[in-house]
């Protein structure tokens, strides 16, 4: 019984270090099998158990399964630790091995179309500009020409933080604001989140990316904005994309028109992403209204200009072809990692 216990000490205390000693998880392995395996002296005494005399079996087996337990245990939490260890690349490696690759974080794909459109008016001499999301009443809607009980409002407006701030429903205020501020000529482009009464399904978010362009000078006529336009389209989708002005509505501007391009799937054919029409919808656009400039202290006789705002998301699912708008706002790196490797 002395030779018993005293060989289950001397194991116990052999086996804790090995297992601590295991620089790898092969070399754990190796201990594991010595220790633990089907012909490892452990093993083989509590087989033994049987052959004592019958007062000494239970002790000895107790104590034998003891020691098998406390092996186990120390075993698997070494496992953990080397396990965490090669994640962490702190493990000794094999220096012939091809170093691991690491992934540092990529642009969201709004991100990028936002930064190449920027790139593109840039060009045309448009710089940056931005403004609040929580933004005024009046800029939101009464300095762009549109009353407080026009069916516009009712169809968008979504969070009032108090009475008079609402979540901006669109990118245009800025418009407003930066006319406010400075003195023509301007050129600006405002990307920012906007938020509308909307349903989040395949194709609209109730918070969304929008980038809004105005143009103000003296003589800018309805030919500069279709030509600016026209350019960008190019630029971005390619010689080979047809655009198409569409006669449309805003309050702050007039004339108005919705922008197609033909849709770059199916090059006009017709397909799911164009629901069959051969175009997509890239933005709402026209000549800035007289009354807007007059809101903002500009001389509605003397100056002109054209704005637009487009849909990032919109724009990113056509550049990248992302099926469903919601894929934009999941935080899954796997999808993220697709559009831009660092
Ligand atoms: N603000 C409009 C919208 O969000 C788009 C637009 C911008 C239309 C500028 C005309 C001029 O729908």
């Amino acid at each position: 019984m002395e030779d018993f216990l005293s060989t289950l000490r001397e194991l116990e205390e052999t086996g804790s270090a090995a297992i601590r000693g295991a620089g790898d998880p092969a070399e754990l392995e190796q201990v594991r099998v010595e220790y633990l395996g089907r012909k490892a002296r452990l093993t083989l005494l509590l087989r033994s158990v049987g052959e004592l005399p019958p007062e000494r079996r239970r002790p000895a087996g107790a104590e034998a399964n003891r020691v098998k337990k406390r092996l186990l245990e120390l075993l698997e939490a070494r496992a953990a630790e080397l396990a965490a260890a090669v994640a962490e690349g702190r493990a000794e490696s094999d220096a012939t091995l091809p170093g691991r690759e690491r992934w540092r974080g990529a642009r969201h794909p709004c991100t990028l179309v936002t930064d190449e459109i920027c790139e593109i008016f840039k060009e045309l001499g448009f710089v940056r500009a931005r403004g609040p999301e929580a933004e005024s009443v009046w800029y939101n809607f009464i300095a762009l020409n549109t009353p407080l009980d026009h069916p516009a409002v009712d169809e968008q407006d979504t969070f009032y933080l108090g009475s008079d701030v609402v979540l901006r429903t669109h990118t245009s205020p800025v418009q407003a604001r930066v006319m406010e501020k400075w003195p023509p000529p301007v050129r600006i482009l405002v990307p920012g989140v906007v938020y509308r009464r909307d349903p989040f399904d395949a194709s609209h978010a109730p918070a969304f990316e929008q980038i809004e362009g105005l143009a103000v000078d003296e003589g800018i006529s309805f030919v500069d904005f279709k030509a600016s336009i026209n350019y960008f389209v190019r630029r971005f989708f390619g010689e080979d994309v047809v655009t198409r002005f569409r006669p449309s509505f805003f309050p702050f501007t007039e004339p108005s028109a919705e922008v197609d391009v033909s849709c770059t799937i199916c090059h006009g054919k017709g397909c799911s992403a164009c629901k069959g029409t051969g175009w997509i919808e890239i933005m709402g656009a026209g000549m800035v209204d007289p009354a807007v400039f007059d809101n903002v202290g500009y001389d509605s006789e003397r100056y002109t200009g054209f704005a637009f705002g487009m849909g990032v998301g919109r724009i990113a699912m056509q550049r990248y072809r992302i099926p469903d708008i919601r894929l934009l706002y999941e935080s899954d790196v796997r999808f993220l990692a697709q559009f831009e490797r660092a």
